[in-house]
């Protein structure tokens, strides 16, 4: 038996929660959120699925540049930017849409004009206090981008910071701080991340701009209202010993889960090394042969344990799915884990074989 550590993409997945945030904000265009690696699905393979969006956001231009070289033509939007004068000629060279969220960046612009103009975004503060300029410098900042001949056209683009609590009132305050800094600006606008795409049509603007719900994770806190969403990720290992142990035997590093009776107990072949959380407690669950089980004791770098008195039949080889297919969300395991499914999906390690089902009918590559 060879160490079964396995990531699948359900391409399809992608494509159906593409169609999902297309039908929440049916007037908007789609700009898929692909960062880090498309939230570790691989960046490519999930351009492919969704390339049916009309434009793709990264973080920077190691994530652009492989999007054009495999000839996507989509508009691309580098959410932070250019991190330094050398990168201005290579937006140019490829088309890409920096964010300008900074002075420092306007001056850059001023001082490095690239060979061929830009489409530039402006990041508005509108409350996030992450990136942007405040509302206040907006009309300015326009006045001096509209100056450079290195620009061409000028959209604006804010954050929201807490979209993803349905009822947080800070969402309609940054909204009519957006509303308001735009009084009098002419430019395509984009607000919504998923949370907003599925929960705030008033934040559609032109353009939405979902990450993580065409993953297939919900994107709101109490994980509600996202049923349409089809998890695009299936974690899998395989049991590869099962042990009758005695009540109060201690259980792997630390002796953290002591056994309450005599029962059998499973070590799976998946641990930290492979990005399965180290901070996942006793009783997060997993599905052994698509029955719920749970981790007992600490997560070491290869192996957990599972208390198999849920599943009394599992054996080595035997199936065990982490998160994904069967009914076991990310976003379940995440809550477990005092963490968000984003950080869950971004921190599967190189060790994890990839695969992809659902290619053969139209994978959109370009
Ligand atoms: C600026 C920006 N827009 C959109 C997104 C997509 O957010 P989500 O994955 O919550 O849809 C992100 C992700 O963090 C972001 O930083």
């Amino acid at each position: 038996m060879t160490r079964i550590t396995r990531a699948t993409i359900h391409l399809d997945a992608l494509r159906a929660n593409l169609a999902a945030a297309r039908a929440a904000a049916p007037a908007s265009h789609v700009m898929a959120v692909l960062k880090a690696d498309a939230y570790g699905h691989g960046l490519l393979r999930a351009a492919g699925a969704l390339a049916e969006a009309d434009g793709f956001a990264v973080s920077c231009l190691g994530e652009a540049q492989p999007l054009r070289r495999a000839g996507y033509g989509h508009r691309i939007i580098l959410l932070e930017g250019f991190f330094d004068a050398d990168e201005i000629e290579a937006f140019a060279a490829d088309r890409l849409d920096p964010v300008v969220h900074a002075p420092w960046q306007l001056e850059l612009l001023a001082q490095h004009p690239p060979s061929e103009p830009l489409d530039v975004w402006v990041k508005v503060d509108t409350g996030m206090h992450r990136l942007g300029f405040p509302p206040r410098e907006l009309a300015d900042v326009r006045q001096r981008l509209s100056d450079l001949p290195g620009v061409r056209g000028i959209r604006y683009i804010t954050h929201l910071a807490c979209a993803d609590v349905r009822d947080d009132p800070t969402t309609r305050e940054q909204l009519q701080c957006f509303e308001a800094a735009m009084a009098g600006l002419e430019g395509e606008r984009s607000i919504a991340n998923s949370a907003a795409t599925l929960a705030w049509p008033a934040a559609h603007g032109d353009w939405v701009r979902p990450g993580i719900m065409l993953y297939g994770c919900s994107p709101f806190v109490d994980h509600g209202e996202a049923p349409a969403l089809t998890p695009a990720l299936t974690l899998e290992a395989r049991l590869i010993a099962v042990q009758e142990q005695a009540a109060g035997a201690r259980i792997g590093y630390g002796g953290t889960f002591v056994c309450p009776e005599r029962m059998p107990m499973g070590v799976v072949s998946i641990g930290y090394g492979d990005g399965y959380p180290r901070r996942a407690p006793n009783g997060t669950p997993v599905l052994v042969n698509g029955r719920r089980v749970a981790v007992a004791g600490r997560v070491s770098m290869d192996m957990i344990h599972v208390d198999l008195r849920n599943a009394p039949d599992a054996r080595p080889g035997d199936r065990v799915v982490l998160w994904g297919e069967g009914g076991l969300r990310a976003e379940e395991v995440a809550a477990h884990c005092q963490t968000i499914s984003y950080e869950l999906l971004c921190q599967i390690t190189a060790r994890v074989t990839f695969q992809y089902d659902g290619d053969g009918h139209g994978t959109g590559a370009p």
